[in-house]
């Protein structure tokens, strides 16, 4: 243990360091600086240059990394063992996506067999559909999903789809997450219930927004079909039985284990929408691309594994630094629900303040996630990213090839990312701005005023990641080293990344309220509250 505190202790101290020396003077003290923190993982590229940490702070990141027993936890990890210990459960997403023939077990029960069983049996069921073989309760093809399901039963599914989809699809995918009607109504809207199959995607079959959209999509169908409408209903879950008692037909049940974590699921059955819309091949390519960085992750060395480097980049500015908050920063459209995915992959897998022993935490959690889709951003956050009085460092990641459109458009969004990147790290100095409107004819009085405000200060760090294209292997490996890196993040911590009791209260609370809302028996509150029971409900 003091080893692990020496090790956080020399990293605290490198960080607050830091902030005396420019990262981009670490390119002059560091000649080789670009080749070392740049690594290839998986068909991906990162490079962690432009972060503030210098080759010795780097060196005591490794230093906490293996004091923390990172490679130990990995082991772990892989191995299967029961590392969501407040749960007792193992997290084994890395076994849905891994290559035919592997022998991955949880708490020491064999599951790859069944796994691979699931990827035939979705592949099958994908196929009858796309032929149209499958038909609907009125003997039509399909032509529509509408895939309900809410946090990790859909952030995935539904970043997937947004990154793969054909501009044609032949079959349409449609998200419903929230339990706010009118994303039901617009995702409804326009489809032929005679032609929509309704997948219904809930780990525990019971969460309310869920289930209220279920509910009322099953009505949507009855109205046109009647009671053969529910043979239109298709469940993922792990709690079988209650999507049967639902009225799903036994064989659109399909199944995984406690083992998936809802934020790592979507390699699972749950991912069954895009194995319809994209096809089964697809799906193929994105598992594979993923199962690629689980044998990154696992094999290279630390000071060149991506998801490892990645974590400490991370970590050497939230904790070192004192950065609480990061932005991601995807210029691909197709990659603009990537934000909102890692907020729940980091936010809801991190975001804890006590250990795995029950102990306050000794350093500062996950980061607050936030981004969207470059260059939007620039018009709307990127003012106080290069002027802010706060460092928010950056994830960005770009993509050479354009899926789709006018390859010249392409250049211009590769150009925006490079220069993003570089007026982050490097700034203009206030000197430089005075020569200028100096040289423009400027008088003297008005360059004292403007001058400090258009200076930029520089200094912002970012970790860029490179895709040749946005195909299914690299979204796979691109969506694993995340998974990774929050790992990592996690053991360094000492915090169970795979449990998310934060998330309780609330609903719990919610199921109060509602029965207040329709009229039920006032319960105690605070005085704001119960205004606003009153104020809404009746
Ligand atoms: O947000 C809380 C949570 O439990 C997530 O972890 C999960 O992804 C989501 O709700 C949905 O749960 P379920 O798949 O059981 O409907």
């Amino acid at each position: 243990m003091s080893d692990l505190n020496d090790a956080w202790g020399r990293l605290t101290r490198a960080g607050a360091a830091a902030g005396a020396r420019r990262i981009v003077s670490l390119f002059d003290t560091e000649p080789d600086r670009l080749a070392r923190l740049s690594v290839d993982a998986a068909g991906l590229e990162l490079d962690v240059s432009k972060q503030p940490w210098s080759q010795g702070d780097l060196d005591l990141a490794l230093g906490l990394a293996r004091a923390a027993d990172v490679e130990g936890a990995r082991r772990r990890l892989f191995a299967g063992e029961a590392v969501n210990a407040s749960e007792h459960r193992a997290a084994l997403h890395m076994a849905l996506r891994a290559p035919k023939g592997s022998a991955f077990r949880a708490e020491g029960v064999p599951v790859s067999q069944e796994v691979e069983a699931m990827r035939v049996r979705m592949a099958d069921f994908a196929n009858r559909i796309r032929a149209g073989d499958l038909r609907s309760a009125a003997g039509k093809p399909y032509r529509a999903v509408v895939h309900i399901g809410i946090g990790g039963s859909d952030f995935g599914p539904r970043l997937v789809w947004e990154a793969l989809r054909p501009l044609d699809a032949p079959i349409e995918v449609r998200f419903v997450a929230n339990v706010d009607p009118a994303e039901l109504a617009f995702a409804l809207a326009g489809l032929d219930p005679a032609q929509t199959l309704v997948v219904i995607v809930s780990k525990t079959f019971t969460t309310q927004e869920t289930m209220t959209n279920a509910e009322a999509a099953r009505a949507w169908l009855r109205a046109t079909l009647g009671p053969p409408g529910d043979a239109q209903l298709v469940a993922v879950s792990a709690a079988p039985d209650i999507a049967q008692a639902f009225g799903v037909p036994a064989n659109h049940v399909f199944g995984f284990r406690d083992w998936v974590g809802g934020r790592y699921s979507v390699w699972s059955s749950v991912g069954l929408s895009c194995v319809i819309g994209l096809g089964p091949q697809v799906f193929e390519r994105l598992l594979a691309g993923a199962a690629a960085m689980d044998a990154h992750f696992q094999s290279a060395p630390l000071p060149q594994n991506a998801p490892a480097l990645l974590a400490l980049a991370h970590v050497f500015n939230r904790n070192g630094m004192g950065r609480p908050v990061r932005a991601v920063v995807p210029y691909a459209q197709r990659l603009h629900l990537l934000p909102n995915f890692l907020q729940q992959l980091e936010m809801e897998s991190n975001g804890k303040r006590v250990d795995i022993h029950g102990r306050p935490v000794a350093h500062h959690t996950a980061q607050a996630v936030f981004g969207d889709a470059g260059t939007n951003v620039q018009h709307a956050f990127f003012q106080l990213m290069h002027q802010g009085t706060d460092v928010i460092p950056t994830d960005f990641i770009a993509v050479r090839e354009a899926s789709e459109g006018d390859p010249a458009a392409q250049k211009i969004l590769l150009s925006n990312v490079i220069a993003q990147a570089e007026a982050l790290m490097v700034g203009k100095s206030e000197a430089e701005v005075r020569a200028e409107l100096a040289a423009k004819g400027m008088a003297a009085d008005e360059i004292e005023t403007l001058a400090p405000q258009r200076t930029f200060p520089g200094d912002r760090p970012s970790a860029m990641i490179l895709l040749e294209r946005l195909d299914p292997e690299r979204l796979g490996a691109l969506l694993a080293l995340y998974e990774h890196k929050t790992f990592v993040e996690g053991v360094l911590w000492g915090i169970n990344s795979f449990d998310q009791w934060g998330v309780e209260l609330g609903k719990t609370l919610a199921t109060r309220v509602l029965a207040e809302l329709k009229g039920g028996k006032p319960g105690q509150h605070d005085p704001s509250t119960t205004h606003l029971i009153q104020r809404l409900g009746g």
